[in-house]
């Protein structure tokens, strides 16, 4: 998009209501496109297909004592949609991606075949590990190329993920199905008394909206506004049809009391506002970087994309609870809202209790393994970063910039400002955070516990207290961005580096040549952690 173009959206965006005042014709259109972008797909399913569960991938033993996890990135073409062929993308199949299951302590190789027609990364959302490894911008794997990375699972019990991250087409390639959900576990975690039979009670839901055409194929389109009144409609795809680990109009059948949710986010843009008709409260047990302390009873929970939770619902034998997501809380009012699918409601998937249920334990009050809170120090240094249409503190991504060094082990305060309406998702790599104030006030229940990607409010601040890992490399950055794919891909991206403390002044800002051209040629293995 052209700067002109870039800024004459922005200017209609802060002004689109006054845009009804305009010209009759372009009124009319306003309105056709208006009513046009309330999507929803109520009454539209039966919750007739069986949700698909991803397998779990088996690791196999290498000889270095690590668990090699094989995967193999192709196209292919999925039943999507009933009795129709999609163009799709997959990791060891057509669509999605294995769960890669894991242990705290244990030494992991990932060894990434791209049979994919062009080059991509493979990120480890969510993961500490040396930035070397980490599947970002900087580790292309060429088509036809292997990259085999390696480190030491490091950090507590959670959810996270891995999808594809190069620098401009992430989203294309996450649409297109790359994705698929890691889970780590730790001593607690195998006797903290949530529900953890994989697939039975323990249930990974990746939920992704698409637009399809209607032979099937997926619509990469990002508006379905015409030109003149594209003002507002900065997100890139948000879809009509909701899937659910690929699975369409699913349904799951629940054969004990109690069920854990591992909820993922996996969409370019779309933000969820999940929850139960008629109120019913649910548990949440964890976010993006592992448990909370206590289960918190919760009626609404917003996702946006980029973010996990893990819920407990409780059933009675026989009945059925539709999971649904409501009009989002986005902090945007008319008009604006309606074009950032503000309006729109969602069923997404049916959960059908079985006529006898088994027992399950109680929800424990506590959940051991949380996290402590991050302590800030007194002396923490503050990083503030003012997030406005596609740019951070006024600059778009730089493949040779780095924007931010960071000590190694450091706490730090970052405040993350958004300047203007756009909706954006924070996302920072390799660290933890807590977040602290959301405009200046105590956050909301569900963005309380330790997390890696956080919704931004509505021309407002959130304060969070990050926790550096203690890896260092003074060449290969770790990201910072926002987690709406379109406006990651426009560039809405930072890089910072962690190092030794007290080298923070002595390092290259500018990454010339090694770094930001290394490619993977070929095998190639990388470094495991110190
Ligand atoms: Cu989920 Cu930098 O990404
Ligand atoms: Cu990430
Ligand atoms: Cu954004």
């Amino acid at each position: 998009m052209s700067a002109a173009r870039f800024g004459r959206r922005r200017l209609l965006l802060s002004v689109g209501g006054a845009a009804l005042l305009a010209g009759a014709g372009w009124a009319t259109n306003w309105l056709v496109a208006y009513n046009r972008h309330e999507l929803s797909n109520a009454g539209t399913l039966d919750f007739t297909r069986r949700l698909k569960i991803p397998p779990l991938l088996d690791p196999s033993p290498s000889g270095d004592g690590s668990k090699r996890y094989d995967l193999t990135l192709a196209p292919g073409r999925t039943e999507l949609l009933p009795g129709k062929k999609t163009d799709t993308w997959g990791a060891n199949g057509s669509y999605l991606a294995p769960t890669l299951r894991a242990r705290r302590g244990d030494k992991v190789t990932m060894n990434v075949r791209n049979n994919l027609p062009e080059p991509t990364t493979l990120h480890w959302h969510g993961m500490h590990l040396p930035a070397s490894t980490d599947g970002g911008p900087h580790q292309t794997i060429n088509a036809g190329a292997t990259w085999r990375p390696r480190w030491t699972v490091r950090q507590p019990a959670s959810t996270l993920w891995y999808h594809p991250h190069p620098h401009g087409s992430t989203g294309s390639h996450v649409y297109r199905g790359v994705a698929g959900m890691i889970i780590l576990d730790d001593e607690e975690s195998d006797r903290n008394g949530l529900p953890s039979a994989y697939g039975i009670d323990d249930i990974p839901l990746v939920i992704q909206d698409k637009n399809f055409h209607d032979d099937g194929s997926l619509d990469f389109s990002e508006t379905s506004l015409s030109d003149d009144i594209a003002a507002v409609d900065n997100m890139g795809v948000l879809g009509d049809t909701i899937l659910v680990n690929g699975t369409y109009d699913p349904y799951f059948e629940v054969t004990t009391r109690r069920v854990r949710l591992r909820l993922l986010n996996g969409s370019n843009a779309r933000i969820y506002q999940l929850g139960f008709p008629g109120d019913r409260s649910f548990h949440l047990v964890a976010t993006d970087n592992g448990v909370l302390k206590r289960p918190q009873a919760l009626t609404r929970l917003r996702l946006a994309p980029g973010e996990r939770a893990e819920i407990v619902v409780e059933f009675k034998p026989g009945e059925e609870a539709v999971l649904h997501s409501f009009k989002p809380d986005l902090g945007i009012g008319f008009p604006d809202r309606r074009f950032v699918g503000g309006d729109d409601t969602f069923d997404i998937i049916a959960l059908r209790a079985a006529a006898t249920l088994k027992d399950s334990p109680p929800l424990p009050t506590q959940i051991a393994g949380a996290p402590a809170a991050i302590e800030v120090p007194g002396s923490a240094k503050k990083r503030k970063f003012t997030f406005v249409g596609i740019q951070i503190n006024g600059k778009t991504m730089d493949m040779n910039r780095v924007d931010e060094v960071v000590a190694a082990g450091a706490t730090e305060i970052w405040e993350i400002e958004r300047g203007d309406g756009w909706l954006h998702a924070f996302h920072l790599h390799g660290a933890t955070f807590n977040v602290l104030e959301v405009n200046g006030r105590e956050p909301p229940a569900h963005m309380r516990g330790p997390k890696d990607t956080a919704f931004l409010p509505v021309t407002g601040t959130i304060k969070l207290a990050v926790r550096f890992d203690t890896l260092t490399d003074d060449k290969t950055p770790y990201m910072y961005h926002c987690h709406v794919l379109r406006h990651e891909d426009q560039g809405m991206m930072g890089q910072f580096l962690v190092v030794e403390p007290g080298e923070e002044g002595n390092v290259s800002t500018t990454l010339t040549g090694g770094s930001a051209s290394h490619h993977a040629h070929g095998p190639q293995e990388e470094e495991s952690p110190r």
